[in-house]
């Protein structure tokens, strides 16, 4: 007897399938059919598929389903679940799991799970009408939307800081002057961190083929994640604080190690410098101009017609000596190296790559050919042992030329045509996967052969590496920049979201191409984008070929000054930078941080006119504005803030109109702050002045601030050589105590000066209860730029007076109190 689709749908629910299409076009997760439970793990089988739920940590369960599970193995995820208390009940109904912070609450018909606080507030749970389910082999797990739900992160994505509403796609691409609107670019980092009722959460899912995220787009009634294959594997991280999800998810991504101290100065860029002539003019014009600098960077154009580890020996005859030179000088070279090898007869690295049988291929064996700057190309197998131990190899030509830093570029993997082939074969470390699975990690597998060469070739020096892919836990090898952004207002600004969403996302070590890659940048933009440069992790001006010039130079006498006010400023704020970098590589803090971060729960960070605010390390907070704009509003959240020139004080929780102008950039120091600053250098070559300036800022919070400092060269600091310090600022106590200091290595200041800022009343000051004189001196972090002054007057330079003293650096403890 035929049944109709009624019956069908009728019988199915009768027997308690709650999907009913009998066309199965969806096919859902179903019910719980047993439960297994070992120790921290739940196995669970359902109707469809295969669960398994593993507490990783007290904050951190992670959940992975499949039609049937397979091995487990993951690029990002580099830690072990670790041992947890955790207590695992069920009835016929529920599965409960609960550790000290976090309680998940697995109902059985249909599965779907529900994570909650210890006393049931619900932090994330399924839509449990839609759970997880398959459309072919795409799968996808469904989460209602909480009331007044938010969305941040999810790595390098344009648009505004709050993801509402929209929907996302990780597929890394080639996006030469994508629109501020673009998506996807060039990075996949599928974790994203949700934000409700006081509530805040991560979604890490670790699935590296192409995947996508709805945080409400076209729906009201979910968020949602999913890839188009492979298992659906997440974890999901529950903190209090925001600042710990971060924590927690690069505990499980791994963090950054300490980077050359000299990435952190000023680099100069551009497609492309050559010949070698012309970048010792550069270098020198930097030297001769007064600009800081550290590093110089070589684009395509030195290699010998685009062919990979080769040099153009018309226009850099003796490579070694040219990085020598420039060495000499205070600069370390960059050089850029993109995946395609050249298919070319008798060229070195095409028939190295052929005879160790490295490159990509097409299931009938054939190596795949694309097009990228030499021509067609083949292209190393990254995600194999045996392609990236020869990439180890072959950077060997770089160590040997005296280069110190490695840019991986073009590796998503960019081919003229965008379109590479779904049937191209990747080892993908042993599992074996097709283009669709390894494409988005490709890019990270690049950035660690590079990093892992030029390790091995140069023991014991931290090598710098620069990608434009990546994958979550690429923060493991390299810094990330923001790729071909376009010489334009919004795009200034978009890279500060960007480079604020990769921080919330792991990867704390980023930059943006200052002044825009494509396109020419007006007087006004150039100035300004400068300025916001000095406040990136990475801080690289670049610029495409065929553009205008980009150095500090080229845009005039009063833009030369004011790069060079902020240049200097950068280069003076390098110990506090390098301590912010320092709490990177331990706890996975960005650098640059969204407000969102530390006011997680005040509407007005969000706000489209506030969210491209943040803050610098955690004391200093920048309001970027488009560079025509004569009038900016400023959003101060809940604290005091100080004028960072002046030392005016802003309270919080205000919406301020402030006047612009093309000198400042509007920064602003919480209260309570402190930052360590040096004397000014050239280079971080040249050694500062033997006194370290610690600011401290007034304010009614408590502060320990921790300072660090090392060779900033070598890896020593893992076998205890490096000096850091707890200071703590106390105002019920009125002290500020400097901890015994920890560590093996010698301070390169043998004295302290202490400005205190705020302090109007501060009288007597005892060091360790002996009074101490303090003097009046005016403080100016910037030089005035008086000749431009309209009326022609000469300005004195801003600043303000504050008391300081000197005390000596020493290992001890030190309590200064007034
Ligand atoms: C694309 C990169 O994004 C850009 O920075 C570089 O200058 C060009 N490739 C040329 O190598």
């Amino acid at each position: 007897m035929k049944m109709t689709f009624r019956g069908v749908l009728a019988t199915l629910t009768i027997l308690g399938l709650n999907f009913v299409d009998a066309d199965a076009q969806v096919l859902p997760i179903g019910n719980v059919k047993s439960v297994v439970v070992n120790n921290q793990k739940v196995n669970l089988t359902t109707d469809h598929a295969q669960t398994e739920i593993t507490v990783y940590s007290a904050n951190i369960i992670r959940v992975r389903t499949d039609k049937s599970l397979k091995k487990d193995f993951s690029y990002a995820v580099i830690s072990q679940p670790k041992s947890t208390k955790v207590n695992i009940s069920q009835t016929d109904d529920v599965v409960i799991i609960q550790t000290d912070s976090l309680k998940a609450v697995i109902q059985k018909k249909p599965y779907a799970i529900s994570f909650q606080t210890l006393d049931g507030k619900i932090i994330n749970q399924d839509e449990v009408g839609l759970t997880t389910s398959w459309v072919g082999e795409e799968v996808t797990t469904y989460k209602k939307m909480q009331d007044g739900e938010r969305f941040i992160g999810l790595g390098e994505k344009t648009g505004n800081l709050d993801r509402k509403g929209n929907g996302y796609t990780n597929w890394n691409t080639d996006a030469f002057g994508y629109r501020t609107d673009q998506d996807p670019i060039y990075s996949t980092i599928p974790f994203y961190i949700g934000i409700h009722n006081k509530l805040n959460y991560g979604i890490f899912l670790d699935n590296t083929y192409q995947s996508d995220f709805n945080f409400g787009a076209s729906n009201n009634r979910f968020s949602s994640f999913g890839a188009q294959g492979g298992e659906m594997n997440y974890y999901f991280i529950y903190h209090k604080n925001l600042a710990d999800i971060i924590t927690s998810y690069t505990a499980l991504t791994g963090c950054m190690k300490m980077p050359p101290l000299w990435s952190l100065g000023y680099q100069q860029n551009r497609y492309s410098y050559y010949p070698d002539t012309e970048v010792y003019r550069i270098a020198q014009t930097l030297r001769e101009k007064k600009i800081p600098a550290d590093g110089i960077t070589l684009d395509i154009h030195y290699m010998d017609n685009y062919k990979l580890f080769t040099w153009d020996k018309q226009r850099f005859a003796n490579p070694l000596e040219m990085t020598k030179k420039l060495s000499s000088m205070g600069f370390k070279t960059t050089v850029i190296v993109d995946p395609g090898i050249k298919v070319e007869k008798n060229y070195g690295a095409y028939e190295r790559g052929l005879t160790d049988n490295i490159f990509i291929k097409y299931p009938d064996s054939t190596n795949y050919s694309g097009q990228v700057w030499p021509g067609w190309c083949h292209f190393p197998d990254f995600t194999s042992d045996k392609a990236r131990n020869w990439w180890k190899k072959e950077v060997k030509f770089f160590a040997e030329t005296g280069v110190s830093g490695i840019w991986n570029d073009m590796n998503e993997i960019a081919t003229w045509g965008q379109k590479m082939p779904s049937n191209v074969l990747f080892d993908y470390d042993g599992m074996k996967a097709s283009h669709k699975q390894a494409h988005n990690v490709y890019g990270m597998q690049m950035a660690r052969a590079s990093f892992e060469g030029i390790t091995e070739q140069v023991p014991n020096k931290r090598p710098f590496i620069l990608t434009r892919a990546g994958y979550a836990g690429m923060q493991r090898y390299t810094a990330k920049w923001t790729g071909d952004n376009r010489s334009e207002d919004n795009h200034m600004l978009l890279g500060v979201r960007l480079m604020n969403s990769l921080g919330l996302s792991g990867v704390a070590f980023t930059g943006m191409d200052i002044g825009g890659f494509t396109g020419n940048p007006t007087v006004g933009l150039y100035a300004r984008w400068i300025q916001i440069g000095a406040f990136n992790p990475y801080f690289r001006n670049h610029t495409a070929v065929n553009t205008k010039s980009s150095e500090p130079w080229s845009y005039g006498e009063e833009v030369l000054e004011i790069s060079r006010n902020y240049i200097s400023l950068r280069y003076k704020m390098l110990p506090y930078l390098y301590s912010a970098f320092y709490e990177a590589s331990t706890s996975g803090q960005p650098i640059m941080r969204s407000l969102a971060i530390d006011y997680t729960h005040d509407d007005k960070v969000y706000d489209t006119q506030f969210q491209n605010q943040f803050f610098f390390g955690k004391a200093i907070m920048v309001a970027p504005f488009e560079s025509t704009d004569k009038y900016g509003k400023v959003y101060f959240p809940k604290a005091t803030w100080y004028n960072l020139y002046t030392a005016d004080k802003e309270q919080g929780n205000q919406e301020k109109i402030i006047q612009l102008n093309m000198h400042k950039l509007p920064v602003y120091v919480k209260e309570s702050s402190i930052i360590p600053m040096q004397s000014l250098i050239q280079t971080t070559a040249e050694k500062p002045t033997d006194t370290l300036t610690i600011h401290v800022y007034k304010g009614e919070l408590n502060n320990n601030y921790v300072y660090y400092e090392d060779d900033g060269d070598s890896y020593n600091y893992e076998k205890g050589e490096f000096f850091k310090r707890v200071i703590s600022y106390s105002p019920s106590t009125k002290s500020l105590v400097f901890d015994k200091v920890e560590g093996n290595y010698k301070s390169k200041f043998n004295y302290i000066k202490v400005v205190f800022t705020g302090f109007d009343d501060l009288k007597a000051l005892k060091n360790t209860g002996k009074s101490i004189n303090t003097k009046n001196e005016f403080v100016s972090l910037l030089t005035p730029i008086s000749r431009f002054d309209p009326q022609g007057n000469s300005n004195p330079a801003e600043g303000y007076q504050a008391k300081s003293l000197i005390i000596k650096n020493d290992t001890g403890k030190i309590t200064l109190s007034w």
